[in-house]
């Protein structure tokens, strides 16, 4: 597969396709908002109160899930995130990223691709809503650093 944005044409089966420098500000971008929105409380519960909100679909999957847990969970899959899109081959963070992609699966969970987009869009929402310096620029930089992460999930579905 090509990709859009480079002439990149191979993607090996356990590892993220990045950009480098532009990845990397994005990525800085995206921590320090995502920092400023931790530190603001009820980030995580508001996220989930949107998301499951979002679909019936959504809130069916979360059904029974206690949501202390998953919301603490949401906090360190972001971090998963930010510094797998970051972070080198061999990074811990990275290594994460093929278990829970497999855990999303239709193996597993059963997450349809569709629902990373929902999924997405919630998260940006709910930053723009705990982030006192939300900007344009922020949000470019949560929706291309969560988009890495989702269509690495998307595509092992
Ligand atoms: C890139 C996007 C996503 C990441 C990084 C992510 C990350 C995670 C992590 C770290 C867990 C906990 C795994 C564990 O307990 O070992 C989890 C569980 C779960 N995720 Fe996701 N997730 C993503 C997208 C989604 C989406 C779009 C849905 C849609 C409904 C979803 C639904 C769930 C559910 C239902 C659980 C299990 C909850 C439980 O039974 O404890 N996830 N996810």
């Amino acid at each position: 597969m090509r990709c859009a944005r480079c002439a990149a044409t191979e993607r090996s089966e356990a590892n993220l396709h990045y950009h480098g420098l532009v990845a990397s500000r994005a990525t800085e971008v995206f921590l320090q908002s995502l920092k400023r929105c931790l530190a603001n409380p009820g980030f995580l519960d508001d996220f989930y109160v949107r998301f499951i909100g979002s679909s019936e679909e959504v809130a069916e999957k979360f059904r029974g899930v206690d949501m202390k847990h998953q919301a603490r969970m949401l906090e360190d899959s972001l971090y998963v995130v930010a510094v797998a899109v970051q972070g080198g081959e061999g990074s811990p963070a990275r290594d994460a990223l093929p278990r829970l992609a497999e855990l999303h699966s239709r193996r597993g969970l059963d997450i349809r691709p569709e629902l990373y987009d929902l999924w997405i869009g919630c998260l940006v929402e709910t930053a723009r809503a705990h982030d006192p310096e939300f900007s344009p620029e922020a949000e470019s930089a949560w929706r291309e650093t969560l988009a890495v992460g989702a269509d690495y999930m998307r595509q092992r579905y």
